[in-house]
């Protein structure tokens, strides 16, 4: 009998135990990301809740913001939105096709930040900015938005596949680069709602 109830004692005791662990191994409380974007110059923490209001609970932002992965990579309706996006706020810096301009090229494989080559270094250059007149642009687009520029960048990109770290092998056989004259019906199907305007 002492045995048994000994026994029983250690089994609670295990599960206690493992309780009090798993209580330690929790987050603490407040908005979790799973990565952390840093500003591209001076590498600090970048608050992504600060700027543009809305964008931040759709499914690929959160997708994104958990894992790093793009959801809109080659969906036409982000593609559409993103064009749209790019020539309003940045193609007069960097070219109609992210050729450069007054700002650098956007389209080949050279980078003047190395962590622009993943779609989170990318992200976090326009969201937190970088030198001189490469200023923030989380006031004038909210996360979702910058996800659909980023993704329309990649769609400019013209070198070489192998390098294009930001699709998976799949994507990689099927990538399709950006075409002079293509267009993006206005009521194509996919992630991204027609912009407002
Ligand atoms: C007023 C001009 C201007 C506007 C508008 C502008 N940029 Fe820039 N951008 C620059 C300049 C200049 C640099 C170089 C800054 C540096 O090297 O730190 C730059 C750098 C960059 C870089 C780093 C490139 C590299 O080689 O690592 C990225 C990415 C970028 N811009 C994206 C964008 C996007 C996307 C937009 C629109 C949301 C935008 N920029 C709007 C001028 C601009």
């Amino acid at each position: 009998m002492i045995n048994r109830t000994r026994g029983v004692a250690a089994l609670l005791g295990l599960a206690f135990a493992t309780a009090g662990l798993a209580a330690l191994a929790q987050p603490s409380a407040g908005p979790q990301t799973g990565i952390v974007f840093r500003n591209t110059v001076t590498g600090e923490t970048l608050d992504i809740g600060q700027g543009k209001e809305g964008g931040r609970d759709t499914d690929a932002v959160k997708t994104f913001l958990q894992t790093g992965k793009n959801p809109y990579i080659d969906d036409k309706s982000c593609l559409r939105n993103g064009e749209s996006l790019f020539a309003t706020s940045c193609s007069g810096c960097h070219g109609h096709l992210a050729e450069g301009k007054l700002g650098p090229g956007l389209n080949d494989n050279y980078w003047t930040y190395p962590a622009n080559t993943e779609d989170t270094g990318l992200f976090a250059t326009i969201f937190g900015g970088a030198n001189g007149m490469m200023g923030p642009h989380n006031e004038n687009l909210n996360p979702d938005e910058i996800l659909q520029v980023v993704t329309w960048i990649r769609h400019l990109y013209t070198g070489p596949v192998r390098d294009a770290v930001w699709l998976n092998d799949e994507q990689k056989k099927t990538y399709k680069p950006y075409k002079e004259g293509e267009t993006f019906p206005k009521d194509v199907k996919g992630q991204c709602k027609p912009l407002d305007n």
